[in-house]
């Protein structure tokens, strides 16, 4: 398999890097792409552990290079929140960086599976897409936004509050990936019959809120990048496994999935050698949860909207 980081060098980007070069399957590329000019020196850095994954770092306009022949792209370029922003404060930024580097995609690795997890999702995903078909080269079930942290966030959250290991327990995160529009299916979990009503009303807005308390921790250093690594690195070796025939692998992610609630939206997908095969239903779902599905959607419909809008106008001006 050959993966490329783009955003290599950031808070991110580095120790995704790291956890890709321990993990990736033997015989595995990674290439570190990242327009801060030491990114070969992180490679150089990452070469010297000994996996059986080759590492080059590329910088400056050596971007297509970084792309040759790449099966998965994993892309957190751009900045990241500062405290009182909210991620979608980012957009103005990281659109035109999403833009840039989604159109190098089509270019140089067309059929790549393409992992957005450079903020706001909500709007970069729908964005890509656009882009991606301005080049003729759209295909929904190899783009993918990185909304597994809020799985990640709910399983360490939900697990606590249950008394139980983290390695029991799944959480079906629904939705989106910003505020309102994260939606944790706590009914679905095993045992959260023991949660009182108010008490999952009040994790579901922890869980919500999770990125923001990472923010204000960091005091002004940015967001939430080790968590964030760990749980990039868990979709991409996901995205991988599926690539490389392996049955049944899945994970939920926000992809244009045509669901009955939005045309974009997170949901469980099974991988398969061609990216996402097929998503999975929502299953029952509590009456306080359709609420929340009720009361996200227009922020949502915005979100998308926004990303739309800004690459039609960038295609545009961008020819
Ligand atoms: N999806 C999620 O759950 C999630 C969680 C946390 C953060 N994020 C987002 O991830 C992004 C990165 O966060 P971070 O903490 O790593 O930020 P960071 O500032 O530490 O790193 C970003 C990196 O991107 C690089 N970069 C900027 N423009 C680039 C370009 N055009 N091409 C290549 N590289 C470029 C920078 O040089 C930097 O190294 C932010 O948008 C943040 O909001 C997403």
């Amino acid at each position: 398999m050959k993966v490329a980081v783009l955003g290599a060098a950031g808070g991110i980007g580095q120790p995704l890097s790291m956890i890709l070069k321990n993990n990736l399957p033997a015989g595995s590329q990674l290439n570190l792409f990242d327009v801060a000019p030491f990114t070969p020196g992180v490679a150089k850095d990452l070469s010297h552990i000994p996996t059986d994954v080759a590492v080059d770092g590329f910088t400056g306009d050596d971007l297509p290079k970084a792309l040759e022949g790449v099966d998965v792209v994993v892309i957190p370029a751009g900045v990241a929140r500062k405290p009182g922003m909210t991620r979608d404060d980012l957009f103005n930024v990281n659109a035109g960086i999403i833009a840039n580097l989604v159109r190098n995609c089509a270019k140089t690795c067309p059929k790549a599976c393409i992992c957005i997890i450079t903020n706001p999702v909500n709007s970069t995903v729908p964005l890509a897409a656009e882009v991606l078909k301005a080049e003729g080269v759209y295909d929904k079930h190899r783009l993918f936004g990185v909304s597994v942290l809020d799985v990640l966030r709910s399983e360490t959250f939900i697990a606590a509050e249950l008394g139980i290991s983290n390695q029991r327990i799944q959480v079906p995160v629904i939705g989106g990936h910003s505020g309102n529009t994260i939606i944790p299916l706590i009914s679905q979990v095993i045992g959260s019959e023991k949660i009182s009503e108010t008490r999952i009303a009040e994790l579901t807005t922890r869980i919500q809120n999770a990125g923001t308390e990472v923010v204000e921790a960091k005091v002004g250093a940015g967001s939430a990048t080790l968590s964030m690594a760990t749980a990039g690195a868990r979709f991409a070796l996901k995205v991988v496994r599926g690539l490389m025939g392996e049955p049944g692998v899945n994970e939920y992610c926000y992809i244009e999935s045509d669901n009955k609630n939005s045309k974009f939206f997170a949901q469980a997908v099974v991988f398969g050698k061609n990216g996402w095969e097929r998503a999975l239903d929502i299953g029952t779902i509590s009456a306080f949860e359709q609420k929340q599905i009720d009361e996200a959607m227009p922020a949502l419909q915005g979100n998308i909207q926004k990303g739309v809008e800004f690459a039609q106008k960038w295609i545009a001006e961008n020819k």
